[in-house]
C-alpha cells in the first residue's frame, strides 16, 4: 500500500511546510488536502494517509476512520509506580546506565519505561521495520509535551527504521546491556492504545532461529521476551518463563550475567 501525507483541513503555513518536510523524509508525495474528508482522499488516492497537524502526525490506514498517533500508553502509568518493580525491568535486571535494544519498538511503550528507568546515562535504540510507525513514533517521541516528567526519556531514545534482524547482524559481540523482544501476539487480544487501527500493517514476523542467534550475540546481560501465555517460544528458545497470574502475556528471560 502506499502513503501520501497532506494536511488538517485547513493548513497554516506552517503546517504546509510541516508535509511538505515529511514528503521529503519518507519519499512519498504530498497532496493537497482541497478540504477532502480522509474518506474522500482514501477513495481518490487509494493510499494510507498521513495528515499533519499542529499538535501531532496522524496515520489513517486505507479504510479506517481512526487514526494511529502517538501517546506513552502504559508508560504514562508504569512510570508512576516504582519502576524498579516493573515486570519487564525487573526481569531484565536493567540497571540506570545501562543499554537497552528494543527489536519491536510499536508504541514504544516500553523503550519510554525502560529509558525513565535508565536515565540520562543510559542508551536506548528502537527498531521498527514499518516505516510508517517508525515515522509517528518518531517524531511523537521528539514533540510529545504534555507528561513534563517523560520528556527527556522520550526524547533519548533513538529510532531505527529497520527490521531488527537485519539491525542485529550490524552489531559488535555485546552491544547492549539487554536485547528485548515483543512480537506481535498471534492470537488477537483486545488493546487499550490506538494501536488497532495499524495492527494490520505491522509487521507478524514471529521469532526465528535467526533473530535469537544474532540478539545472544549482541547481548551483553540478557535477551528478553514477551509473549502471550500460550505462546511455546520460552520454552522453544530456551527462556526462563516468569509467569504472571491473571494476565494475557508473559515474560521471558535468558541471562548472562
Ligand atoms: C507488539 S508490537 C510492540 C509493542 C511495544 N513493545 C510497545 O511497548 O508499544 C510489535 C511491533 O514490532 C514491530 N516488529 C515486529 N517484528 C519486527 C522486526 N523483526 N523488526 C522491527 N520491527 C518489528 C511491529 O511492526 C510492531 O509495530
Amino acid at each position: 500500500m502506499k502513503t501520501i501525507v497532506t494536511t488538517a483541513y485547513r493548513p497554516t503555513a506552517k503546517i504546509l511546510a510541516e508535509a511538505e518536510k515529511i514528503a521529503v523524509e519518507l519519499e512519498i508525495p504530498f497532496i493537497v488536502r482541497n478540504k477532502r474528508s480522509v474518506e474522500r482522499m482514501h477513495a481518490d488516492e487509494q493510499a494510507d494517509i498521513l495528515v499533519a497537524l499542529n499538535e501531532r502526525l496522524e496515520l489513517y490506514p486505507m479504510g479506517k476512520a481512526e487514526p494511529f498517533f502517538f501517546h506513552p500508553n502504559s508508560a504514562a502509568f508504569r512510570t508512576k509506580r516504582p519502576l524498579a518493580s516493573d515486570p519487564l525491568i525487573e526481569i531484565s535486571g536493567l540497571e540506570e546506565g545501562d543499554s537497552f535494544l528494543d527489536c519491536t519498538l510499536g508504541m514504544a511503550s516500553d523503550a519510554i519505561t525502560v529509558s525513565q528507568h535508565v536515565g540520562p546515562t543510559g542508551r536506548i535504540v528502537g527498531c521498527e521495520s514499518n516505516p510508517n510507525i517508525a515515522y509517528v513514533i518518531g517524531k511523537g517521541l521528539q514533540r510529545y509535551n504534555s507528561m513534563p516528567h517523560l520528556t527527556a526519556a522520550m526524547k533519548r531514545i533513538q529510532v531505527r527504521a529497520v527490521d531488527s534482524i537485519a539491525y542485529l547482524n550490524t552489531l559488535d559481540e555485546d552491544s547492549f546491556d539487554v536485547i528485548y523482544m515483543d512480537p506481535m501476539f498471534t492470537e488477537e487480544i483486545k488493546e487499550a492504545s490506538n494501536f488497532s487501527s495499524i495492527r494490520s500493517s505491522a509487521h507478524r514476523g514471529q521469532l526465528t532461529d535467526e533473530w535469537m542467534e544474532a540478539a545472544k550475540r549482541a547481548a551483553r546481560k540478557a535477551v528478553v521476551l514477551k509473549a502471550h501465555f500460550r505462546s511455546q517460544d520460552f520454552e522453544k528458545f530456551g527462556f526462563t518463563r516468569r509467569v504472571r497470574p491473571n494476565t494475557k502475556f508473559h515474560y521471558g528471560v535468558i541471562k548472562f550475567t
